[in-house]
C-alpha cells in the first residue's frame, strides 16, 4: 500500500485489532514531557532571575495558530519588557495581516500576567511600541495574589471526539462571567449549524489552495526527531493522531504528503467527523483589528480557555471560516455579532482530557536581554 493511500484507508481497523498496546511499548511520540520547564529555563544560562524565567516559561504555554509561537520578548530593564512578534514565526499565507499572531501574543500576555500576579510581579501594559507595533510592559512589584498556574500548565487544544450535547448551563454561565463579546451557540442552534457548514466548506477551499497546504506542510513535523529538533509547529500527537496511525505517521509520512489529494480528503473527512460530534461553539469577538484590540481578544480567549480547563470542557479553535472569503466577511452577520469575531471555538465534553503534548521553544529562542540591562 502506498503511504498516501494509507491515510485514505485509515488505520482504525488495525488499532481495533489490538495493536495499540504493543505500540505503546515502542518509544513514545515527542511531547511536552521531553522538555521540562527547568530545561527551557536553563537555556538562558542564568542571565535572568528565576521568577521572571518561570513567568516567561508559563507564558510560552499559550496556544498559537499552527503552534508557531509567534511571540518574542526583549528585556530592556527588570521592570521594562517589550512584547514583539517574531518575524520568522509567522503564517504569511493564512494570516497575512498577523491577526492570529496578535491573538496568540495576547494569550501569551494573559499567561504572563497571571504568573506575574502569582509571584508578586504584576505586568501592566505601559503603552504601544510604535516600532514593532506591539506592547511595552511594565513589570512591577506588589503583594502576591494566587493564580491558577496549574490550569496554564494543563491547558491544551483537544480535537475530540466530544459528547454531542449542550454545555451545561452552569458551565456556560461560568464561561461568560466577566467576559465581554463572548457568545455560546448550542449544537442544535441555527448559528452552530451555519458554523459547522462554513468550517467544512472553508477547509475544503483551503485544501484546494496550494500555498495554504505548502505552508501547513512546513509547520508539521511528522518524525519524532524533527519534532524534537524544531520544538514548534504541529506533531501527529498534538493533532490527535495516536495509536497505530500515529506511529505510522511518525515513521513514514513526509512534508510532501501534506500536498497529496488523499491528505486533503482525509483532513476533510476527519473535520466532518469532529464537527458532527460536538457541544456547540463559543465565539470570542474583539474590538476591531488594531494590535491593542487583538491582544485584548487573545487575552480574553485565554482566560476563557483556562476556565474551560478547570471545568473539563475541551476547546478546539477552528479558524478556517475566519481565514477564507466569503465566509470571513459573513461570519459576523450570520451570527448576529456586534463586534468582529476573532476566535471560533468548537467546544464539548471529552471522554478524556489528557495532558498537553504540543512542544514549546526554550526560553533562549524567544527571550533576549539587552546588554547592560542589569537583570
Ligand atoms: C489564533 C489561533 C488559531 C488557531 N486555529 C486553529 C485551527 O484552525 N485548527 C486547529 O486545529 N487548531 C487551531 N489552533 C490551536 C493551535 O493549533 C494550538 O494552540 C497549538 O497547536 C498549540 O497546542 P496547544 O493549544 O495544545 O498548546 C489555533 C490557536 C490559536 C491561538
Amino acid at each position: 500500500m502506498k503511504r498516501r493511500d494509507f491515510l485514505k484507508s485509515g488505520a482504525a481497523g488495525l488499532t481495533a485489532a489490538g495493536l495499540s498496546p504493543w505500540l505503546a511499548g515502542c518509544s513514545g511520540p515527542a511531547g511536552r514531557h521531553d522538555f521540562p520547564a527547568a530545561e527551557s529555563i536553563a537555556s538562558l544560562g542564568g542571565q535572568l532571575d528565576p521568577v521572571s524565567c518561570e513567568m516567561l516559561y508559563l507564558a510560552s504555554l499559550a496556544p498559537s495558530g499552527h503552534n508557531t509561537q509567534p511571540w518574542q520578548v526583549r528585556i530592556e530593564r527588570p521592570d521594562r519588557w517589550f512584547l514583539e512578534l517574531a518575524p520568522q514565526r509567522q503564517l504569511s499565507v493564512v494570516d497575512p495581516a498577523r491577526r492570529e499572531a496578535l491573538l496568540s501574543a495576547g494569550a501569551f500576555l494573559e499567561n504572563l500576567a497571571d504568573a506575574g500576579r502569582h509571584h508578586g510581579r504584576p505586568v501592566e501594559l505601559a503603552g504601544a511600541d510604535s516600532e514593532n507595533g506591539l506592547a511595552i510592559l511594565f513589570v512591577g512589584s506588589s503583594e502576591a495574589r494566587p493564580a491558577n498556574l496549574e490550569a496554564i500548565a494543563n491547558r491544551r487544544t483537544l480535537r475530540g471526539p466530544f459528547a454531542p450535547r449542550r454545555i451545561r448551563r452552569a458551565d456556560v454561565a461560568e464561561f461568560l462571567r466577566d467576559t465581554r463579546d463572548t457568545e455560546y451557540f448550542p449544537p442544535d442552534s441555527r448559528e452552530s449549524g451555519w458554523l459547522d457548514e462554513a468550517t467544512v466548506e472553508a477547509l475544503a477551499a483551503q485544501c484546494r489552495r496550494l500555498p495554504v497546504m505548502e505552508e501547513l506542510s512546513e509547520w508539521i513535523h511528522w518524525s519524532d526527531d524533527a519534532a524534537r529538533q524544531h520544538r514548534k509547529g504541529l506533531t501527529p500527537a498534538a493533532m490527535g493522531i495516536n495509536g497505530f496511525t500515529g506511529w505510522w505517521a511518525r515513521h513514514f509520512l513526509e512534508s510532501e504528503d501534506v500536498l497529496s489529494q488523499s491528505f486533503a480528503e482525509a483532513t476533510i473527512r476527519q473535520t466532518k467527523e469532529e464537527i458532527g460530534s460536538s457541544g456547540g461553539w463559543i465565539v470570542v469577538s474583539g474590538a476591531g483589528d488594531s494590535s491593542e484590540g487583538l491582544l485584548s481578544a487573545g487575552r480574553q480567549c485565554e482566560r476563557l480557555w483556562l476556565k474551560a480547563r478547570a471545568l473539563d470542557v475541551a476547546i478546539h479553535p477552528m479558524s478556517q471560516a475566519l481565514e477564507e472569503t466569503p465566509w470571513r466577511t459573513e461570519v459576523g452577520t450570520r451570527l448576529g455579532l456586534d463586534a468582529p469575531p476573532q476566535f471560533l471555538l468548537r467546544v464539548g465534553y471529552a471522554a478524556q482530557y489528557p495532558p498537553p503534548v504540543s512542544l514549546r521553544l526554550p526560553l533562549s529562542a524567544f527571550v533576549t536581554i539587552s546588554s547592560g540591562s542589569d537583570v
